[in-house]
């Protein structure tokens, strides 16, 4: 399996707070690796890194074999990386297909159309709203549209930071079974979460990070396991 992605030793800081401590991990072309951790632990300062939004002070970030130090974000978009944010940050004045418009900028104008149609074959549920304003969405709708939009660029890799935020079990499920259905359509996929059990569920390999380092690692099956993960984040 050919590695896309290799994090190797990364520090980063907010001023003097060192949140990721040398956190070192890689994803292979056609897996689904997760993070898991709690509150805090520096899972979002970690793909704000990846995505070029932070900058390690020591240690490097790797995409298809090349540093990404330097390199702007949209630069880092447009070789294949996109990212859906924390809380989502759709256009929420924009509509639906407005906002899927937007994921494709970095993309040549005649693939636009084709794009929007496998997003709205994907997920249904925004063709049927696609005139909507996208802040009228529920919870559940507006992280679908955060990943159609995040699709339109033809990402090599997903980065989703956190999907299961603040919603409803049956949501999650929803959400969980999408990202099934992209794994088994070969994409590459970084799921970050504090769902364990629903990340560990759908993950290749795991990471569990505790205060900005890596404290466990193993296949999603060994880790749900495991009676540290059990006690820690799957309640027992
Ligand atoms: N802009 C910031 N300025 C200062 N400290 C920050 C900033 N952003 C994050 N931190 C700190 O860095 C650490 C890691 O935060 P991060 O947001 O990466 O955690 P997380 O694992 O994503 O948590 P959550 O699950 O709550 O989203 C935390 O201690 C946090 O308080
Ligand atoms: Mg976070």
């Amino acid at each position: 399996m050919a590695q896309i992605l290799k994090v190797d030793d990364i520090h980063v800081y907010y001023g003097s707070i060192h949140a990721v401590k040398g956190v070192s991990f890689e994803v292979n072309e056609g897996e689904v690796v997760t993070l898991i951790g709690a509150n805090g632990a520096g899972k979002s300062t970690i793909l704000n890194t990846i995505s070029g939004l932070l900058h390690p002070k020591m240690g490097s970030v790797l995409f298809e074999g090349r540093d990404l130090k330097g390199v702007a974000p949209h630069k880092i978009v447009e070789r294949g990386l996109a990212q859906v944010p924390e809380g989502r940050h759709i256009f929420q004045q924009m509509t639906v297909e407005e906002n899927l418009q937007m994921g494709a900028y970095t993309q040549p104008n005649s693939t636009i159309e084709p794009g929007i149609a496998d997003v709205y074959e994907r997920f249904p549920r925004l063709k049927e709203r696609r005139r909507q304003i996208a802040g009228t969405l529920s919870g559940g709708e507006q992280q679908m549209l955060a990943m159609g939009r995040a699709l339109m660029s033809k990402p090599k890799l997903l980065m989703l930071d956190e999907p299961s935020m603040g919603l409803a079990p049956i949501l999650v499920e929803q959400i969980f079974d999408i990202i099934r259905e992209l794994h088994a359509a070969g994409t590459t996929i970084l799921l970050v979460e504090q769902n364990a059990q629903a990340a560990l569920s759908v993950a290749d390999r795991a990471y569990v990070l505790e205060t900005g380092k890596i404290s466990l690692t193993g296949t999603g099956a060994e880790l749900m396991a495991s009676d540290a993960v059990r006690k820690a984040y799957l309640g027992g």
